[in-house]
């Protein structure tokens, strides 16, 4: 019985990944190394892999046969907001298709479990100070979109055929739990930061 953490290599991914190991839980990382880090995770099993990529679902259902999953936490996805302006296709083609993947492998092994890493990118530029869950979701870039799109396919699993579901949309993240696993990005909050001073 193990978790897979998709972009477990990454910034956010890699904390889980440590939590998980220090709790005692088995984890097996797929992550194609695109912004991440194999130093990152720790002695855990790494697939190096394209989640979004011809033939990925087949390879994504045989490591967790092999690892015997039996839950996802789904991290793996391009997150940045100008680019997916710029690229939308690109981020549809990733975020999307990679996530299809993941969910169609997860019927076909077994595994019942997905937490899925969203973001309040889905919400676009909501009309209240203080974002309450229910309100309505209007992203307003492709990055957003995505993020919608896939909280969609996860309910709509869940309703056909069972998958546990639960999507988690938070804002920008910052701080690292460890030293060695800061943001190796400084894609958001420092130029924001910049800006203002
Ligand atoms: N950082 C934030 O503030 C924030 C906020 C809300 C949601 N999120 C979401 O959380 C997730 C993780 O964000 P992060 O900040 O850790 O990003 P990150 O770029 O550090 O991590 C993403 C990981 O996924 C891997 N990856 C990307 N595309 C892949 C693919 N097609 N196949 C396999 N691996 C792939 C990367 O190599 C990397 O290890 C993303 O889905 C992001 O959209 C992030």
């Amino acid at each position: 019985m193990s978790v897979l953490v998709t972009g477990g290599a990454g910034y956010i991914g890699a904390h889980v990944v440590r939590l998980l190991q220090q709790q005692g839980t088995e984890v097996v990382v797929v992550d194609n190394l695109s912004t991440g880090q194999a130093s990152r995770i720790g002695g855990a099993p790494l697939v190096e892999l394209d989640i979004a990529g011809d033939g990925a679902e087949d390879v994504l259902v045989q490591t967790m046969k092999d690892y015997k999953v039996t839950s996802v936490i789904h991290f793996a996805a391009q997150k940045q907001v100008g680019e997916s302006v710029a690229r939308p296709m690109f981020y549809y083609q990733q975020n999307i298709g990679g996530m299809a993947n993941v969910i169609s492998a997860m019927e076909k092994s077994g595994a019942r479990d997905l937490v899925f890493s969203s973001s309040a990118a889905t919400y676009g530029m909501p009309p209240v100070a203080v974002v309450e869950e229910d309100v309505d979701m209007k992203p307003i870039n492709p990055y957003g979109e995505t993020k919608l799109i896939g909280e969609w396919m996860g309910r709509d699993a869940a309703k056909a055929w069972g998958l546990r579901f639960a999507g988690l949309r938070y804002f920008n993240v910052a701080g690292a739990g460890w030293d060695d696993l800061g943001d190796p990005a400084i894609l958001n909050l420092i130029p924001m930061v910049l800006d203002r001073v």
